[in-house]
């Protein structure tokens, strides 16, 4: 039976972790997989999730299981985290947090959901967006169409496309929106921009669907999430999928929530069950050890004191990547304008080269980035960014 299976085509993504991790060349740079690197090089494990494990370790008395749902103070934590505590305590039982294996297994939860809910819904995801987007979410049966979204020239948002498009959706229309630092581009949305899209939800009907995998390296822990509290409070139904990976440094611990806001108490009751089905049948329930380490930071006010610190250096040090890498463009004298990278937002941004360009970064200089062009900001560091920039003025001649 196995031998009529065919072979597939690597993971864009994790596909170039792996030939990163296999090239020998000293001079290598990872642009490729979003993962916070320190001017080292290094993605280390924060002090702050160090010392919850160490407290785990210590106290924890018990290896049963937890249920599909994932542990309840978890999930309060995070909607919290998520939607602020005045907002949590206004949509009291109409919201649903549920913890999953890390985002992607958020988003499979989410598009279980859609499917139970409506089996015609058609999920829009913007264009460009996230490579894992479509695969995963078609993968579970939806329906996917894309609306426009990114300007590559103008590297800003086709925010008048964008409405344009989204005006004629309705109800059975379900809109994926990046809650901050857009993966691929780095082009956010502006608040006034959330402010209409909230409008035309309301107007036209259309379900939106939040994917907030950044929190925290923007601008800030509340201002990333002003889009989904401006939705959470007005909009009858919301999802929202948040990942733990980038902003507790959590990735391989798999961590992650799908919140649901339904429009009465008594439909979430019921959504409860639809999620706690398609986790138990998909995975039966999520890991743990990341979990526990969230939840122990964000109640432990020592603990997320210092983790707020440790996110703030990682948001820092990502802006000042950008101005910095903005400049040694300019002073190593590349015409090209680059200075978008700066305004952009997050791990992300594309470069704009061509892909025969891209390849010849990847085979003759060994600087990984994705084929679209989508480097990671948080791989440049004092060691690589000349070698960076000189590399690309060369490819940018041919
Ligand atoms: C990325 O976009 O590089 C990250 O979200 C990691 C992944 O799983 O693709």
């Amino acid at each position: 039976m196995f031998q009529s299976l065919k072979s597939l085509p690597a993971d864009p993504i994790l596909g170039l972790m792996a030939s990163y991790r296999a090239d020998n060349n000293p001079k290598k740079i990872d642009l490729g997989i979003g993962v916070y690197k320190n001017e080292n090089g290094d993605t280390p494990i924060m002090t702050s999730v160090k010392k919850a494990e160490d407290l785990i370790l210590h106290s924890q008395t018990s290896k049963s299981y937890v249920g599909p749902t994932g542990a309840a103070d978890y999930n309060a934590t995070v909607g919290e985290l998520l939607l602020g505590k005045s907002l949590m305590d206004s949509l009291g039982k109409r919201r649903v947090t549920v913890q999953s294996p890390g985002g992607c297994g958020g988003l499979r939860l989410a598009a279980e959901f859609i499917k139970s809910a409506n089996p015609n819904a058609t999920v829009w995801v913007s264009d460009p967006t996230w490579a894992n987007h479509v695969p995963l979410l078609a993968s579970a049966g939806l329906k996917i169409e894309s609306y426009p979204y990114y300007d590559y020239a103008s590297h800003s948002v086709r925010f008048d496309e964008m409405i344009d498009c989204l005006a004629k959706l309705g109800r059975g229309d379900v809109v994926l929106l990046h809650g901050c630092c857009h993966n691929p581009c780095g082009a956010d949305l502006s608040q006034p921009q959330w402010q209409r899209i909230r409008d035309l939800a309301l107007e036209c009907g259309f379900t939106v669907f939040i994917d907030l995998a950044y929190q925290g390296l923007g601008d800030g822990l509340e201002e990333d999430v002003y889009g989904v509290r401006l939705l959470a409070e007005s909009l009858p139904e919301l999802i929202v999928v948040s990942s733990c990976s980038k902003n507790f440094g959590l990735y391989r611990e798999r961590t992650g929530a799908t919140t649901v806001i339904c429009d009465s108490e008594a439909v979430a009751t019921v959504a409860t069950t639809q999620i706690a089905a398609a986790a138990r049948t998909m995975y039966s329930m999520p890991p743990d050890h990341g979990a526990a380490i969230v939840q122990l930071i964000l109640s432990d006010a020592d603990l997320r004191k210092e983790w707020d610190t440790e996110l703030t250096e990682m948001r820092n040090r990502i802006n000042g990547l950008r101005a910095q890498f903005v400049s040694k463009i300019q002073t190593m004298g590349i015409s090209e304008d680059f200075s978008f990278i700066e305004r952009e937002k997050g791990m992300f941004s594309f470069l704009g080269v061509n892909v025969d360009q891209v390849q010849s970064l990847v085979n003759d200089y060994s600087i990984y980035l994705v084929n679209s062009s989508r480097i990671n900001v948080a791989g440049i560091n004092n060691q690589n960014i000349e070698y960076l920039v000189s590399s690309l003025a060369t490819v940018l001649k041919t």
